[in-house]
């Protein structure tokens, strides 16, 4: 395990990454025939800015109703309004009249609004076709130890655990969907984070964000091989992306509270790699569309060839070994039922798992 490890890390290094052939697939151009999404519920986290707003403009213009679950986002982002009415203005044009277009209040490093969200979602009685597990942030703005009011380091809060919160919820909205989806924006970041969960909450560790992208994934992996067991939730399809090197705000990580402060060498230099060797937002987001429409994204129960999986924007890759690996999955489920309770609150009991 250890070797694939490094050859993994190699690959995606610095050096490793400009020669290989992923770097060519991470700034090559794409494009996806348009879906028929008339009729079809997403919810999405992190759409009204980078990859996830590039995301719902293509989704709204396909024909879906679309639920953004968004926070009171800092001064300098964009403000979910000006989302939401750039995508029903996509729909119209496109044709689409009854769509409908909203955002609701959701910040990922606050569960109980987390939960909120949820529960408002489910009280609309809608079936949801799609779920884009998408916000994310790279550091804490210190660069420092960050708890949020739920006790949690605020990266692997933000990156993974309200997310797998959000998804507990409504699955059973998901389940009662013909062909439903799940997309987690992880990350290539995986190949550098340490499967060692005290790394998860106790120390600013600068790779907290490769931790809990690696969580993420390991853990998708094992939430679909439970809801292939189980005969209600088999045509639930989830899986993991990694959207390319997106020139978003994610690479400008807040110096100190809301304002943005001059960034520090590091950080301009990755800026600016990033931009030379990237691709932009609108090629970032297709990788969410694609993973919550291509047939191949599907369940094999649905026509398609099984989730659980990892894409390099488009192409299969390869996940860290963990997310194979029976004892590592068990570990993460069990470590996400520690802090979050899932078994206590009933929100397991859809496997019907003693
Ligand atoms: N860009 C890349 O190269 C790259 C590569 C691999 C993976 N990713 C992943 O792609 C996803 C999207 O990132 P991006 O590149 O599009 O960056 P971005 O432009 O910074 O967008 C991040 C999104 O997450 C939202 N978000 C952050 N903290 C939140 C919170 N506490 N509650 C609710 N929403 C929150 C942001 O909302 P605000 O506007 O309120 O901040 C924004 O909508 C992330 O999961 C990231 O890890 C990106």
């Amino acid at each position: 395990m250890l070797k694939i490890i490094v050859n993994r890390r190699l690959a995606y290094s610095q050096v490793g990454w400009l020669l290989s052939p992923a770097r060519r697939r991470a700034s090559s151009y794409i494009t996806l025939p348009d879906a028929n999404l008339r009729g079809k519920w997403i919810v999405i986290t992190g759409g009204n800015n980078g990859i996830g707003r590039e995301a719902v403009l293509r989704f709204a213009s396909c024909g879906a109703s679309i639920v953004l679950g968004c926070r009171q986002p800092p001064p300098h982002e964009k403000h979910p309004d000006v989302t939401v009415a750039d995508c029903i203005a996509a729909a119209r044009s496109a044709g689409h009249e009854s769509s409908k277009i909203e955002w609701w209040p959701c910040d990922m490093a606050d569960l109980s609004t987390v939960e909120a969200f949820a529960k408002r979602w489910l009280s609309t009685g809608h079936v949801l076709d799609i779920l884009a597990n998408n916000a994310g942030m790279g550091k804490t703005a210190s660069g420092k130890l960050t708890k949020t009011k739920d006790g949690f380091e605020l990266v692997h809060q933000v990156n993974f655990l309200a997310h797998v919160y959000l998804t507990m919820h409504i699955l059973p909205s998901l389940a009662r969907a013909e062909d439903p989806r799940i997309v987690c924006t992880t990350s290539c970041m995986q190949y550098y984070g340490t499967f060692n969960f005290s790394n998860a909450n106790t120390t600013a560790d600068p790779r907290s964000y490769s931790h809990s992208k690696l969580y993420f994934q390991t853990w998708l992996t094992e939430l679909q091989s439970q809801l292939s067991s189980t005969p209600t939730l088999c045509h639930v399809a989830i899986n993991g992306i990694h959207p390319g090197y997106v020139n978003t705000g994610i690479w400008t990580p807040l110096q100190g509270g809301t304002e943005v402060k001059p960034l520090k060498f590091l950080d301009r230099l990755l800026n600016r790699v990033v931009s030379v060797f990237g691709v932009d937002a609108e090629q970032g987001g297709l990788a969410i569309v694609r993973a919550a429409t291509a047939k191949a994204c599907a369940t094999v129960k649905r026509g398609g060839e099984g989730g659980g999986r990892y894409f390099n924007r488009i192409w299969p890759a390869e996940p860290m070994p963990q997310t194979t690996s029976p004892v590592c999955r068990q570990l993460i489920w069990d470590f996400v039922d520690g802090e979050l309770h899932l078994k206590e609150k009933g929100l397991l009991d859809i496997f019907n798992i003693e």
